[in-house]
């Protein structure tokens, strides 16, 4: 039996290697990793596996923004290699997603395999909802406790960040809110046409 627990600050080295070896070195290369960086994930969601002392598994939540609304994104989550398919990951996210659904009325975002996540209640999300860069038939969202995705076209942000405070982004498209709706119309369109959606922004 494993024990599921939120995430403790001496967890991180243990977390850091099973994200290495489930996910490989270059998992810092996926365009979800730019909306995390210079951004604390939210402690109330983020829970290890434990097998007494050990850590076999971890999910993180962060906070994102949906043109101006908040939202979450959920992710990485990872069960260590020598135990994965034995329903760690399954328990996992039940019980974030438990705690996330008692806070109010939420968007959860992840980009992952639609195979997995629909059996927690996620969808891809229509072509009107964007996450540049990434490809739009892995980005899924969880509509919990009467929160809706709106019915014109809107891209995720990070989290906003004083300017100060904002890490270099060398090469990766601005990701912070504040821009105006026709920008926002402008990149939702380009991501459409680069991954071949013929729907139009607000459609
Ligand atoms: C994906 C992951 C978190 C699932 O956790 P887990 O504890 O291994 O899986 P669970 O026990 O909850 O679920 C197992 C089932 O999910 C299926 N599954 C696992 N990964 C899957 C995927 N990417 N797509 C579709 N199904 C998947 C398994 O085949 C298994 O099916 P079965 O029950 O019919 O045998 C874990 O396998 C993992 O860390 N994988 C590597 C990192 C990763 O891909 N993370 C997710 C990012 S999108």
């Amino acid at each position: 039996m494993y024990d599921l627990t939120l995430e403790r600050p001496e967890d991180a080295l243990a977390i850091e290697d099973i994200l290495d070896r489930a996910f490989g070195p270059d998992r810092q290369k996926k365009v979800s990793y730019r909306y995390r960086v210079g951004v604390a994930p939210i402690a109330a969601y983020c829970m290890v596996a434990r097998d007494q002392d050990r850590i076999v598994a971890t999910i993180r939540y962060w906070p994102i923004r949906l043109s101006r609304r908040k939202a979450l994104l959920l992710g990485p989550v990872a069960v260590d290699p020598a135990l994965q398919s034995q329903g760690i990951g399954r328990a996992l996210i039940h019980a974030t997603l438990a705690r996330v659904r008692a806070a109010g009325p939420c968007l959860v975002f992840l980009v992952g395999d639609p195979a997995y996540y629909g059996q927690f209640g996620f969808n891809v999300v229509p072509p009107r909802i964007v996450m540049p860069d990434e490809d739009p038939g892995r980005l899924q969202c969880l509509s919990l406790r009467g929160a809706s995705l709106p019915d014109h076209g809107a891209r995720l942000y990070r989290d906003a960040l004083p300017l100060s405070a904002t890490p270099s982004l060398e090469g990766s498209p601005p990701i912070e809110p504040g821009q105006d709706e026709r920008q926002d119309s402008h990149e939702i369109l380009v991501a459409q046409h680069r991954f071949g959606h013929l729907a139009q922004a607000g459609s």
